[in-house]
């Protein structure tokens, strides 16, 4: 079976059908799960209205009908005969990479290297949150140059701090000793500190040109407007910035590949030059999700020893999945879960 989305846009809703989908034969490298969680995230709400179609069409998932996801848990059924690190009824999680056939199906067939056992005593609902939105933080720090042997003491604002990303950041980076500025809506204050923020700034009311230009590093999951007040409070020596809220794929979407491609170059140069005027040496990235082997080692390490929380505002079954989209369609700080039915 398989959730299959009728992409939507303009005046045409989505459509979330739960329908019988072919089996397909298992590469020598793959593994083939049933799914029992899968999660849905702001992207798939997203692609679900159309968003990225012009850009994910390169990697095949630009169609009208999209299976969306990208987290599962799940039980092994099958492995290729190349798979070493796990067995048939073993319970993995694990991600999908953007492709045409997502995480929101009965089965999935993925390359190993996307899939890790799930520790003793980890709730497949607790991992299946993590793949996708851990791994673009992973993306970002590293583009700014922030690593576990440099992080401590630093100063991070982190601006979009109540969303998934934000609270992913706060918990990671203060495990690596750094200080974090989240910046919030007044109601996710106490989440934010609860994480590990040093300090919460509420952007309700206080603005972003306000606060001292003093920070090491600068992440924005908040809003593309706010970019260039966000990266504004880094000082002179800082290591850098990095967007995941950047116009490139609503520009390519709006405009068309050239002139959407030259209006993404010219906002990326202007606000590269910001940066350049107050922090010189500072790198400036917008941040893309893509799977990463690293960042799944990571998440595997935080679920053995502490694991990383993002909470489930809202669970339902695949065959129920509108009220999953539109929980997370609405903005709340909370992930929701599709579950398998029984
Ligand atoms: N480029 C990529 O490949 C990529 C990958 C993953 C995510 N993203 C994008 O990155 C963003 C964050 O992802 P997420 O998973 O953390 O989303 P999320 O869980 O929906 O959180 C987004 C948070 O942004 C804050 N926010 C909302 N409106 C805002 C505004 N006008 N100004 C400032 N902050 C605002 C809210 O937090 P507060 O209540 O605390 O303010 C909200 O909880 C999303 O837009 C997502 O689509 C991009």
């Amino acid at each position: 079976m398989a959730l299959v989305c009728r992409v939507g846009g303009g005046a045409a809703p989505r459509s979330l059908r739960w329908v019988p989908a072919q089996r397909r034969t298992l590469k020598l490298d793959e593994v083939r799960v049933q799914v029992c969680v899968a999660s849905v995230n702001p992207i798939d709400v997203k692609r679900a209205a159309g968003y990225g179609r012009k850009v994910l069409s390169l990697l095949g998932a630009g169609g009208r009908e999209l299976v969306l996801g990208n987290d599962f848990a799940g039980v092994v059924t099958e492995v290729g005969p190349n798979v070493l690190h796990v067995s048939p009824g073993d319970r993995v999680w694990g991600l999908v990479p953007t492709g045409p056939q997502g995480a929101h199906r009965s089965e999935v067939c993925v390359p190993s290297r996307w899939v890790r056992p799930l520790p003793a005593g980890t709730l497949m609902v607790s991992a299946a949150v993590l793949p996708y939105t851990f791994t673009t933080l992973w993306r970002a720090l590293k583009a700014v140059g922030l690593h576990q042997h440099n992080a401590a003491s630093k100063h991070v604002l982190v601006h979009g701090a109540g969303g998934a990303l934000g609270q992913l950041a706060i918990q990671w980076l203060s495990r690596w000793g750094a200080r974090v500025t989240a910046v919030c809506g007044g109601a996710s204050a106490a989440r934010c500190l609860a994480l590990g923020a040093t300090q919460v700034v509420d952007r309700g009311t206080t603005r972003l040109s306000d606060l001292p230009s003093d920070c090491d590093a600068t992440l924005n999951f908040g809003t593309w407007a706010d970019d260039a007040d966000v990266l504004g409070r880094l000082h002179a020596g800082a290591l850098g910035h990095a967007t995941t809220v950047h116009p490139l794929l609503g520009h390519i979407d709006d405009r068309g590949w050239l002139t959407g491609g030259l209006a993404c170059l010219r906002e990326w140069q202007a606000m590269r030059g910001r940066q350049r005027a107050i922090a010189p040496k500072a790198r400036y990235a917008w941040t893309v999700f893509k799977p990463d082997v690293d960042a799944m080692d990571a998440i595997q390490s935080s679920l053995l020893s502490q694991p990383l929380v993002l909470e489930v505002g809202h669970h339902t079954r695949f065959d129920q999945a509108e009220s999953a989209f539109a929980h997370v369609g609405q903005g709340h700080p909370t992930r929701a879960v599709l579950v398998a039915p029984t």
